[in-house]
């Protein structure tokens, strides 16, 4: 150990000044004493008016706040809540994630030292086994009924061919024609519907590949001036997966934002390692995420919760399964598809898990 500390109080203390994290410091009674900018920007208050005021005062609806403070004061144990609401006078709610540490030193007081993240208002598909049953089940029901279309499908478009070679007029084909070929479109649908027929066929596969894969057929479909941007982390392990169906999956999300993008525009493709991930019952140590960025017009909020489900679109040509069948096939792989977004970005982020430390299954 050095003699004198490498870096003094001052600086200290800049440090937490610069901090992305909120950080926020109470006293036993709950009085704020200290607060760095990104919790004045967080809780946009000033920390003028903030220092002295008790929580209750700053934060009159922030019920769970306060209590969450309460029980780790009381138990002298540190506390963690996810996505707690945090509703600001005169703003609204807010999510937030919140880690709370009591401490106390030779010369100070027991304090509380609360560290506050906000999560993206608009991550509302959730990790959440619920949610993830409820899109599998849905999924299940549209199979179903698509199987039931399908098979009189084929009986249909048979007779009409028939129907056709027998009939006694030129100018009647135009009906045969329309049967055969709605018939084709139905097909095609319920095909989609369907989804994949064949199990996964995995092996090693590098991400990137996919990604440029796809990029390249993107490009060539493109009637818009869109710039595809990469920014791939190259130290990425390779994934155990079915190389088409990945392809396939990260298509139909990339295709989706071209389509969101009006005139010109910009879709990131990013690929990173993610530590720690849970999925369901899963955890995962290590997964490989890919995001899929673009400053297009965004989703509704009213409609974000729903778009994983089959035959919800919000275009006029929209059939409202590519999501659906993206989320399917990376589900397969053990992974998931979240999404966040606010207009002007919008981020589909797809998780495919490299190692399992431990399955509760
Ligand atoms: N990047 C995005 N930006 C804005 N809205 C999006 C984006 N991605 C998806 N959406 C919305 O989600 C809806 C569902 O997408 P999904 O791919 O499942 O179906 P679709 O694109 O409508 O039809 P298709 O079956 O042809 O893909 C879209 O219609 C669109 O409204
Ligand atoms: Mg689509």
């Amino acid at each position: 150990m050095p003699d004198k500390p490498l870096i003094d109080d001052d600086a200290v203390r800049r440090i937490i000044e610069h901090l992305g994290t909120a950080v926020l410091v109470f006293d036993r009674t709950l009085t704020l004493l200290f607060i760095n900018p990104a919790g004045e920007m967080m809780l946009a208050i000033s920390a003028r008016q903030a220092t002295g005021k008790l929580c209750g005062e700053l934060l009159p609806d922030a019920v769970e706040f306060e209590k969450t403070l309460r029980r780790s004061l009381v138990n002298d144990h540190p506390l963690t809540e996810y996505q707690m609401e945090l509703t600001l006078p005169g703003h609204g709610p807010i999510t937030v994630d919140c880690s709370v540490t009591p401490f106390s030193g030779p010369r100070l007081s027991p304090m509380l030292l609360v560290e506050m993240a906000q999560v993206d208002r608009h991550m509302r598909i959730s990790r959440d086994e619920n949610q993830l049953a409820k899109q599998q089940a849905t999924r299940a029901i549209v199979r179903g009924i698509a199987h039931e279309i399908k098979n009189p499908l084929g009986g249909l478009r048979g007779a009409a061919q028939l129907l056709e070679r027998a009939l006694p007029n030129e100018a009647l084909k135009e009906y045969t024609d329309v049967i055969i070929r709605e018939a084709d479109r139905l097909q095609n649908l319920m095909n989609r519907m369907l989804g994949p027929n064949t199990l996964p066929q995995k092996r090693l596969i590098n991400i990137h590949q996919v990604l440029e894969h796809v990029r390249t057929l993107v490009q060539a479909e493109l009637t818009k001036p869109i710039e595809i941007v990469r920014d791939y982390d190259p130290s990425i392990p390779e994934v155990y997966a079915d190389l088409d169906q990945i392809i396939q999956a990260v298509l139909n999300i990339v295709r989706n934002a071209t389509q969101a993008i009006e005139g010109k525009g910009t879709i990131t493709l990013r690929t990173r390692t993610q530590r720690q991930l849970t999925i369901g019952h899963g955890r995962h140590r290590l997964a490989a995420r890919i995001d899929i960025i673009d400053n297009g017009t965004g989703i509704p909020p009213d409609m974000i919760e729903n778009i994983f489900y089959p035959m919800v679109t919000g275009r006029a040509d929209g059939t409202g399964l590519g999501l659906a069948i993206a989320q399917s096939l990376v589900n397969q792989h053990g992974g998931l598809i979240e999404c966040s977004s606010t207009a002007g970005e919008t981020t589909f982020t797809l998780l495919l898990p490299l190692e399992t430390t431990h399955d509760q299954k």
